[in-house]
């Protein structure tokens, strides 16, 4: 903790002191804004109450500070501490901003140019000095809160490899990259951490690792595939751990500091959609873990979903909370996930909270030697996203899907193995919830969670015929493979970034390698054939000609199935087969599971104008809860930062951002005034590259 650091405590308490009975008592810790969740329970709430319901609609910009030279995607809130608003740009420096003005108070470029701008990967821990902990391009950095400095004492000259304690042969670095796009939790002196690997062959366990917060020292490693003898390791092949990988953290933790439990959320084995060569459960890929946080041992573990074949990551962080049950008070963990379930258990003992059923799904897979598992855990409480695809969600007329759907045989339940002729999800690998998770206003037990609700046509392909086809024109390819995430202009969609700025100015070789190796959610393309990737790389960087593509050096990936990508699923004119909302906010009253309200959040301006408002729209971010009744997000396509009343769903407030805010708000105050601050992705045409928004009262 810093002097100032100290001073503002003492104001803090001494305000908190003076006006103990007034509605404006904000004590020292509501202030600031420690971690992305805002603080170890992840429930993003602030007590701050300045900004409340009756003045938000007079918010208005203050500052922004934008990229100059980059331009690109942010994936994550700033944090706000000791006066400075502290944040990735798209480039992935990081910089501290003074969180009155916006002044660029120091920046730090970490070694590698790196590609991937997905990085949620910022920790912040008070000490002697205050630090954060970054990783960057497969380097985990100690730094200087003050300065920006790289604190020399934490490993290598204030570096550690990111690989550390991870087995991955040397051979195999080059293809597997590891990073994190999650921020770790400190506890005593272990920062505890887990990790982003690739979603495809070759891959590695995505192990959850604990460093020594001084000295960068690796202190335990908890296997998330377990190794043989250890328990759970009968749920995998024996060669699992050089086989597979993934059971991955890229949510983020929850920390009980008390108890010295940490509540981990794991994503889906890899590969996702094709498990012929991982039988059995999958311990403990796609669970909440509890570890003891001193050792790393296992304390208890729920599976959300069994031998996951649809890319059902936990995606969301768990939230600490205290339900109340027969005039008892209990402290609980909630995970909200893709499926839009609601699940909460006891701390301690793992029991389950809410009634969960183990329900019988169908075990027919069409695909050679999958055996799905033969039951799935659905809550007994009620989903706040819509459950198997129905022809009744599609609204309209239902004869073009009862046609499509007959006519394709397409099976649409929640759990239908994937398979070469194609199945409608829904909820899918999107979400549900997804990386925003949820807010909890502790004070009156509601959590409100945003959830995307638009179904994905999900078809395995067979990569032995595309590599046979060779097919090279570059315009088709682009169509085939990319245009779904990037859209056919490469300008950008919801769930890929814009390809025309900067990405443009990679070299061949390295945008090559990039779809070579995919980076998730982006899957792999080391299917394609060397040619077929450079006809792509050309045609991306608008240097297409025809027949002669310079190729790089591109070990193939020899994966028998690949996927079809997260398409989709439109109707002949285009649009989401399914009638809108397509993206909601809910309220959940914790104490009962029950869903308190529910309202569209996003409004596509192409639906608007066909005479259909309040479409709701994909969502990726999520809110923050406020003590005064504000829910703030932004998270949608439409590019709005809204503010809704939690006790309503109506939205008080709306602000026309220059970019999508792909991540959550933070909030904090700077004397007696609150800000709201955003990270917002750069949008060419309204000629801002990414970087962030503050928003006060004048
Ligand atoms: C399923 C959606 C999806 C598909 C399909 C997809 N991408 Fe991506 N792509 C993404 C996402 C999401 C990212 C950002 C990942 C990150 O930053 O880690 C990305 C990142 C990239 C990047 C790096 C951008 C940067 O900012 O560094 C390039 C280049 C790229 N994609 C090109 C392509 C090409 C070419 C294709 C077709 C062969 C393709 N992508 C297919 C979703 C997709």
């Amino acid at each position: 903790m810093t002097i100032s650091h100290i001073k503002q405590l003492f104001i803090g308490l001494s305000l908190a002191f003076l006006c103990a009975c007034s509605p404006d008592n904000q004590d020292a810790t509501s202030t600031t804004w420690p971690t992305f969740g805002h603080d170890v329970s992840n429930n993003k709430f602030s007590s701050l109450t300045y900004i409340d319901t009756s003045n938000v609609s007079r918010l208005q910009e203050i500052w922004r500070y934008g990229d100059t030279t980059e331009g690109g995607g942010i994936y994550f809130n700033p944090v706000m501490m000791d006066n400075r608003v502290i944040g990735l740009m798209p480039s992935n420096h990081l910089v501290a901003l003074d969180a009155g003005t916006g002044k660029l108070l120091w920046k730090f470029v970490p070694d590698s140019s790196i590609i991937s701008n997905w990085s949620k990967g910022l920790t912040y821990h008070p000490g002697n000095p205050d630090r954060i902990f970054l990783i960057s391009g497969g380097t985990l950095y100690a730094i200087n809160a003050e300065n920006g400095t790289v604190i020399g004492g934490f490993g290598n000259n204030g570096r550690v490899d990111f690989y550390e304690g991870l087995e991955v042969p040397d051979s195999m670095r080059a293809n597997v990259p590891v990073s994190s796009n999650a921020p770790g939790v400190v506890y005593n002196d272990l920062f505890i951490v887990g990790c982003k690997v690739p979603d495809e062959l070759p891959s590695t366990p995505g192990d959850i690792r604990a460093f020594n917060i001084n000295t960068g020292k690796l202190e335990w490693v908890f296997h998330v595939i377990p190794k043989p003898g250890e328990f759970g390791a009968e749920t995998w092949n024996t060669n699992a751990r050089t086989r597979n990988g993934g059971a991955n953290c890229w949510a983020g933790m929850a920390l009980d500091e008390k108890r010295g439990i940490v509540f981990i959320p794991t994503a889906s084995p890899s590969f996702d959609f094709y498990g012929a060569d991982r039988p059995g459960q999958n311990l403990f890929a796609n669970c909440l873990l509890a570890l003891n946080a001193k050792t790393g041992k296992h304390i208890w573990h729920f599976q959300t979903t069994h031998h996951d074949l649809w890319d059902r990551d936990n995606g969301s962080p768990p939230n600490l909370v205290t339900i109340k049950r027969n005039g008892k008070e209990i402290d609980a963990v909630a995970l909200v996930t893709k499926m839009g379930y609601l699940f909460m258990f006891n701390r301690e003992t793992g029991e389950s909270l809410f009634g969960v059923n183990e329900v019988p799904v169908d075990t027919l897979s069409s695909m050679p030697g999958e055996k799905p598992w033969p039951t799935q855990p659905i809550p007994v409480n009620p989903p706040f996203a819509r459950q198997g695809y129905k022809e009744k969600f599609f609204g309209r007329s239902s004869e073009w899907i009862k046609e499509e759907i007959s006519k394709n045989k397409y099976k649409t339940g929640i759990y239908e193995p994937p398979s070469m002729e194609g199945s409608i999800l829904l909820p899918t690998a999107h979400g549900g919830s997804n990386w925003g998770g949820a807010a909890v206003n502790p004070e009156t037990n509601r959590l409100f969670v945003n959830s995307t609700d638009i179904p994905m046509i999900l078809k395995l392909t067979d990569l032995k015929k595309i590599r046979a086809d060779n097919q090279l024109n570059p315009e088709i390819l682009y169509r085939t493979y990319c245009s779904n995430c990037h859209g056919a202009d490469k300008k950008g969609t919801g769930v890929g970034p814009d390809l025309t700025g900067r990405v443009k100015k990679y070299k061949n070789t390295q945008m090559a390698s990039i779809l070579q190796k995919g980076a998730a959610p982006m899957p792999s393309f080391g299917f394609l054939s060397p040619e077929q990737i450079a006809s792509i790389v050309a045609y991306v960087k608008d240097t297409v000609k025809q027949q002669s593509f310079e190729t790089a050096n591109i070990p193939q990936n020899n994966e028998p199935y690949g996927f079809n990508g997260y398409s989709f699923y439109l109707d002949p004119q285009g649009h989401h087969a399914i009638a809108p909302p397509f993206g909601t906010m809910t309220a959940i009253d914790l104490n009962t599971g029950n869903i308190v309200w529910q309202v569209p959040l996003g409004e596509d301006p192409q639906f608007k104008k066909m005479g259909i408002p309040n479409s709701g729209m994909f969502n990726r971010g999520g809110g923050i809860a406020t003590a005064s009744g504000l829910i703030f997000i932004g998270a949608t396509g439409d590019n709005m930062l809204r503010a809704f009343d939690q006790k309503t769903g109506k939205v008080l407030w709306e602000y026309q951002l220059p970019g999508m805010a792909s991540s959550i708000p933070s909030t904090y105050a700077v004397g007696n005034k609150q800000y709201v601050v955003v990270s917002v992705n750069g949008e060419q045409k309204n000629n801002f590259k990414g970087g962030y928004i503050a928003f006060a009262t004048p």
